[in-house]
């Protein structure tokens, strides 16, 4: 990734804390890399993009987003090669979809080349902070908040832009357990399921909460009408191999079109996989899971990449799953992986 030529408000850190950095021992999300940008929206435009030491901000206690949850995020990642320089995973696509959520929430877009420039010069000032090989990154966390004062329930005519990152290795250190959602649903249709809606976690965490008291560490969401099909799981999209084919649910307007889902798929289809992308029923999992026809599942986002379910629960029943010869999920993890650390030839023009 090479540096543009870029009209930026820059002010660098005095001294960086990356010396009080415990590379081989961070906790997802926790330690934050020197700088951040943000962009204020005011009077109808964005205003000129600042780049500042990482730090608290003052925002009033009346800000829209703090009451309505006017809000939209999205998750990146960068990657360090051999030779020390920094990748970015599908960066467009990341820009694209959060264009969208924006949309869907009545935020206005943010402007593609603000966006690049920004995120360049907030990758080139903190490089030291993505770390090589082994699993290492930096996670890339942009977001926009309503920033409006006053309570009226209606859309902010201000917001803010930021982009934080965190030095970050796995999301999750070992396979999970899941629960198919009977209950509580993530989304609806004509809801905001598509988007990365801040909203859309905060309400997963009281049904994941349960979960986790039954030792469970996350939900597959189910359809809200029937919780007859398996849709998406809390922090991931979700994939199914039954036999020797992959199965995984279409996206609609109530799962996130992934990145990582749909780089999957053209991976799955560059290796003569099968891959099925219709409605899976619970009915067939359940079937599968009992008739020894499901090999595996596995989750597949940015935060977690790919991410081995060991069993779930669906009905009262736990239902384990074998350890396989040759998972695909290790597979698409590797295929991933060798792209993102430029260790191989990238037929897509994925890494930018
Ligand atoms: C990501 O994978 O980057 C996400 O945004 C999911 C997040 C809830 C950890």
């Amino acid at each position: 990734m090479n540096s543009t030529d870029i009209k930026l408000d820059i002010t660098k850190v005095e001294n960086s804390r990356i010396d009080q950095v415990d590379f081989d021992n961070l906790k997802f999300g926790k330690i934050n890399a020197d700088h951040m940008m943000y962009c204020d929206y005011i009077d109808g435009e964005w205003q000129t993009p600042k780049i500042v030491p990482y730090g608290p901000m003052e925002i009033e206690p009346s800000a829209k987003v703090f009451h309505y949850g006017q809000a939209v995020f999205e998750g990146m990642k960068a990657f360090k090669d051999e030779d020390d320089q920094v990748w970015l995973f599908r960066p467009e696509q990341n820009f694209e979809r959060i264009n969208k959520s924006s949309k869907r929430l009545a935020i206005p877009e943010f402007p593609k080349d603000y966006f690049f420039n920004s995120l360049k010069t907030l990758l080139e000032l903190d490089k030291d902070w993505v770390k090589k090989g082994g699993g290492n990154s930096l996670y890339i966390r942009p977001f926009v908040i309503a920033t409006e004062n006053g309570v009226s329930a209606s859309e902010s005519d201000q917001y803010r832009f930021m982009i934080i990152t965190c030095p970050a290795q796995a999301y999750y250190n070992k396979p999970i357990k899941v629960i198919f959602a009977q209950e509580f649903s993530r989304a609806a249709d004509g809801g905001v399921g598509y988007a990365k809606a801040a909203g859309n976690y905060g309400a997963q965490f009281y049904p994941t909460k349960l979960a986790k008291a039954k030792g469970l560490d996350q939900i597959i969401w189910t359809d809200a009408s029937s919780h007859e099909y398996l849709e998406e799981a809390g922090t991931m999209n979700i994939f199914f191999r039954v036999g020797d084919k992959l199965l995984t649910a279409p996206t609609n307007d109530r799962i996130l079109d992934g990145i990582t889902r749909k780089s999957i798929i053209q991976l799955a289809k560059d290796n003569n996989v099968e891959v099925v992308v219709e409605k899976v029923s619970v009915k067939e999992i359940v079937k599968a899971a009992k008739n020894g026809e499901l090999k595996e599942i596995f989750g597949a986002g940015t935060a977690a990449t790919v991410v081995r379910v060991e069993g779930f629960e669906y009905d009262g029943e736990y239902y384990d799953l074998p350890t396989i010869d040759e998972p695909y999920g290790t597979f698409f993890k590797k295929s991933l992986q060798d792209i993102q650390y430029n260790r191989v030839e990238d037929p897509h023009g994925w890494k930018m």
